[in-house]
């Protein structure tokens, strides 16, 4: 149905296998944290026989970096907040918006692309890495929006499109021009298979485009085609040339030199494609494009990729202020998540994007847990980061909601992403419950793939509708008579402004969230233990307070029955007799003194202080 989630369903085969993963496991987990600050530190400690590392250094290395404890935010700009009246979002409307993103306790911003772009893939299709693109402003503003987040305590994250540029990029446009130019080899080309009796060029192979179509384009100045994973207009760049990589880099750096706090690497797994350039093996059935199902072997997740990101990893490493490095990485199982961590040895990124979490569509107690020990196990101790939401995908609020208790499926979500043990991401609107606004007319659609798709695919401008600040025209997002998108029917109520008002709302609900992970011990650093671990409806789990500090109990249910439980934590080696409430959202357990016999009303949330 959509096609990120591609990547994220689980296949069958792998299924046996992490069912006995968590058997192994028994629930019981580790402080991983702590294992991965350790060995960090002993490793400087080895090196040191030259030079001998003092104490305070090795302090210095088990204090965790500023992203292990980090709420992260992802701003589509286009939607977040338009300064200059034209419809569209764009860098001064985030600086304006910057006391509201430090009010919610967001340390660093992910900001969707907003290099020059003919915005194709709106930004997704970049012509020059090394500039703005004017609808958002100039580097002058972006380097005005880093400086003032400094002051908000706020960082800049920013996205970077390797795997592809735009067709109009210099580059694209030298290599498309003959076979012999100095880029002739930057991009994939490759010589038609053969051709029909009319003349028409056949392409290399069955390789399908994600978003629809054969994945290879005739260019005939080099009588040859070019593959693009992604739309015609984005070119897939060569990474066996070491000149792409050397070029990719310069433009990384270009921004680390300016104070960005790290990337976002987008659509990271499909750098590689096989270098035979094999057909990829036909799956049955056809997708929402119309296109066969091919299971993508040849064209997704290449071994050869990971060397690419250790020498990324090295060269990020030599820049201070610990700068991050985060992967959208839809994978099949944890398994291959951990390998774009560089497993043990933790020398690739440091947060590829786990999916298996918050795309699991459904909120069934059974399997979130099985993912959230596949995460807890499953990564050598090195750091989780949980996602529900972004720009691909509709809102968490549609996909775990039932269409009646949505309000409350979206506090339990809220509460399983700020007190597990995971580095968080959210994105923009997520905190006030915005939810999905699909066109329902074809000639509204903006989103490519929504036209090409229709009525299958409506595409991704559901999830990209402008941000709800108040009740006010365009719900304060614009002054424009048309915005670039529709503001969603609902702003009059879900707004910043009317949350902001309200005790009870689900934006003050993140808020307090946020804040308790951020001074909480437990919530910071407590290792993570499930309670109750055979329970099919009712998630609960408990984050140990270190040194005597006090420990949280988080018990969600996640169906829309009551639910009866007591907790445990004894099996977690944990002996508290005095539990008193910390958040919930449900009234009645506001007073709750016991971890015997609580009864969950239906999406209750709960979380308790126990020492
Ligand atoms: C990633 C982006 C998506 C974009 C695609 C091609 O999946 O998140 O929005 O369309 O890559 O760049
Ligand atoms: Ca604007």
């Amino acid at each position: 149905m959509f096609l990120w989630q591609k990547y994220s369903a689980i296949p069958r085969k792998y299924l046996a296998q992490i069912a006995a993963i968590s058997l192994l496991a028994g629930g019981i987990l580790s402080g991983a944290n702590a294992t991965a600050a350790a060995q960090a530190a002993s490793a400087v400690a080895a090196q040191s026989t030259a030079h001998s590392v003092s104490t305070r250094q090795v302090e210095v290395i088990k204090s965790a970096p500023w992203w292990k404890h980090a709420v992260l935010y992802e701003i589509y700009p286009r939607s977040f907040q338009d300064s200059n009246g034209d419809g569209i979002g764009d860098l001064n409307g985030i600086t304006d918006r910057l006391g509201y993103l430090q009010s919610l306790g967001v340390e660093a911003v992910w900001l969707s692309p907003v290099y020059p772009s003919p915005q194709v893939d709106f930004g997704y299709d970049i012509s020059d890495y090394e500039n703005i693109d004017p609808q958002y402003g100039t580097l002058a503003d972006f380097d005005h929006l880093v400086a003032e987040g400094k002051k908000h305590h706020i960082r800049f994250i920013m996205d970077m499109v390797m795997n592809h540029t735009s067709d109009q990029h210099k580059w694209f446009i030298e290599s498309a021009s003959s076979r012999t130019n100095p880029k002739a080899d930057w991009y994939v080309w490759k010589d038609p298979k053969g051709y029909k009796a009319d003349g028409t060029p056949i392409p290399p192979n069955n390789w399908i485009s994600i978003f629809g179509g054969s994945a290879w384009q005739w260019v005939p100045a080099r009588k040859q085609f070019y593959y693009h994973e992604f739309y015609v207009q984005q070119p897939d760049l060569n990474w066996r040339n070491p000149e792409v990589e050397k070029a990719m880099f310069d433009t990384i750096r270009f921004w680390l030199d300016r104070g960005v706090a790290g990337f976002r690497f987008d659509a990271i797994p499909n750098l590689f494609e096989d270098a035979q350039f094999r057909d990829e093996p036909v799956l049955g059935g056809a997708n929402a494009q119309g296109d066969p199902i091919l299971n993508n072997i040849y064209t997704n997740n290449l071994p050869e990729v990971h060397d690419v990101m250790r020498r990324m990893r090295a060269m990020t490493d030599k820049y201070s202020g610990d700068r991050v490095l985060i992967g959208e990485t839809y994978l099949p199982n944890v398994k291959e998540l951990n390998k774009w961590y560089g497993g043990a040895r933790h020398n690739e990124l440091q947060l590829p994007m786990d999916m298996q979490v918050g795309f699991t569509n459904k909120l069934d107690a059974s399997l979130l847990r099985k993912r959230i020990n596949d995460a807890e196990t499953g990564i050598d101790g090195n750091q989780p980061l949980f996602v529900f939401d972004n720009h691909d995908n509709r809102r968490s609020w549609d996909r775990y909601g039932d269409g009646v208790h949505n309000d409350q499926i979206a506090r339990i979500i809220a509460t399983l992403l700020f007190t597990s043990r995971a580095t968080d991401l959210m994105y923009y609107g997520q905190e006030i419950g915005m939810v999905t606004s699909t066109p329902t007319r074809k000639e509204d659609v903006k989103d490519p793939i929504g036209i090409t798709g229709w009525p299958k695919e409506k595409g991704r401008d559901g999830e990209r509708t402008p941000m709800q600040w108040d009740d006010s025209k365009n719900a304060g997002f614009s002054t424009a008579d048309k915005t670039w998108l529709p503001v969603a029917a609902n702003y009059k109520t879900v707004n910043v402004k009317s949350e902001e008002a309200d005790p009870n709302s689900l934006l003050n609900l993140n808020k307090k969230l946020i804040a308790m992970r951020k001074d909480n011990p437990a919530l910071r650093d407590g290792a993570m233990v499930m309670l109750n671990p055979n329970s099919p409806s009712v998630l609960s789990y408990i984050r140990k307070g270190p040194k005597g500090e006090p420990s949280v109990v988080v018990a969600l249910n996640c169906t829309s029955q009551p639910q009866t439980i007591s907790l445990n934590t004894h099996s977690a080696g944990v002996d508290g007799a005095t539990v008193t409430t910390l958040v919930t959202n449900a009234p009645e357990l506001q007073n709750t003194h016991s971890l015997k016999n609580i009864t969950l009303p239906p999406f209750a949330s709960w979380v308790g202080s126990v020492q």
